[in-house]
């Protein structure tokens, strides 16, 4: 499979980087408008592939398209990250317009291919792409809820942890829907387990509180560390996005779609679990949300719609 990733930024080539290291590509394609930047990314993630055992041909190019032609999966991290005590809904309008013209520039060249965007804000961005692109919704995908059900488990591992009992990331299992924002994503306590046992039979409502709260500003904690945001969690993130596709792997994965009347929502695209295939997002998984989960999606839903009205000129 071939795959492009655009810009060559933190997140970008930590995207080409995973994806070389898992082995699964026969080639991934970085590109940026930065002259050398790709390049030299492309050429050092090469570098590894000696001591990383890995057969991928990772190449670098300076705003060439057509060294991106026929990929299979292109991956958008374009557009300017934020900077601390930003929100990601702050950088609509300089990233509406860059995503745009890539997706535009990507897809004359690739006109088979499944999008998966990371560019903030991603639910808009999403919605963007896919109105604009005029994709079937299964070939617009965004990246958000396998990032933040990735920290959620972090965090719920934490919590257990200080619990009393030895929980590592990978011993939990936990689901992030809504929206990839601050304030309105929902990590749902309810169907988070331990190996099997639910964590709320393990943890009290105070720490559930805490690991839900810590969650939901996961990004924001790693832009104040770092001054931009993070990239190896969400680069990852995206990465194994493109596993299922490139796999056929029929994986269970949150990420943003479109939704055409799913959790009884229309023409908007945000966070819900969804199976990955060799097509893209090939069926939503709906099932009943418990206590006021529904009311925190609604609200999760009325943040996402209230972005996408500032989309404005973009959307035309
Ligand atoms: C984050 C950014 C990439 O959550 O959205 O880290």
């Amino acid at each position: 499979m071939k795959v492009t990733v655009v810009g060559a930024g933190n997140v970008g080539a930590t995207v080409a980087n995973v994806l070389a290291t898992k082995n699964i590509c026969s080639e991934v394609v970085l590109i940026d408008i930065k002259e050398g930047v790709s390049e030299g990314k492309a050429m050092d993630i090469m570098q590894t592939a000696h001591m990383l055992n890995f057969d991928t041909t990772v190449t670098g190019v300076t705003n060439d398209y057509a060294a991106t032609a026929n990929s299979q999966v292109v991956v958008v991290t374009s557009g300017i990250p934020r900077k601390p005590g930003m929100t990601r809904e702050e950088l609509i309008g300089t990233n509406a317009k860059i995503v745009k013209s890539v997706v535009d520039q990507a897809l004359k060249y690739s006109p088979d291919a499944i999008f998966i965007i990371i560019s903030n804000p991603m639910d808009a961005m999403t919605y963007l792409t896919l109105k604009d692109s005029k994709l079937p919704r299964n070939r617009v995908l965004g990246q958000g809820g396998m990032l933040d059900s990735s920290r959620f488990r972090y965090f719920l591992s934490k919590a257990l942890q200080k619990a009393g009992y030895p929980a590592t990331p990978t011993d939990i299992d936990g689901t992030v829907i809504g929206g990839h924002s601050d304030k309105t994503m929902v990590p749902l306590t309810s169907i988070a387990t331990y190996r099997g046992i639910p964590v709320k039979q393990l943890l009290t409502d105070e720490q559930l509180k805490e690991a839900v709260e810590q969650t939901k500003v996961g990004g924001a904690t790693l832009t104040k560390l770092l001054g931009t945001s993070a990239w190896y969690a969400p680069g990852a993130a995206a990465a194994a996005m493109v596993e299922a596709i490139a796999l056929d792997a029929k994986k269970l994965i949150p990420c943003c779609v479109y939704l055409d009347g799913e959790y009884g929502e229309k023409d908007l695209c945000i966070g819900v679990p969804v199976v990955l295939g060799k097509d893209g997002m090939e069926k939503i998984v709906e099932y009943k949300l418990e206590g006021d989960e529904k009311a925190k999606f609604d609200e999760s839903v009325q943040a996402a719609r209230n972005t996408n009205s500032k989309l404005g000129d973009a959307l035309k």
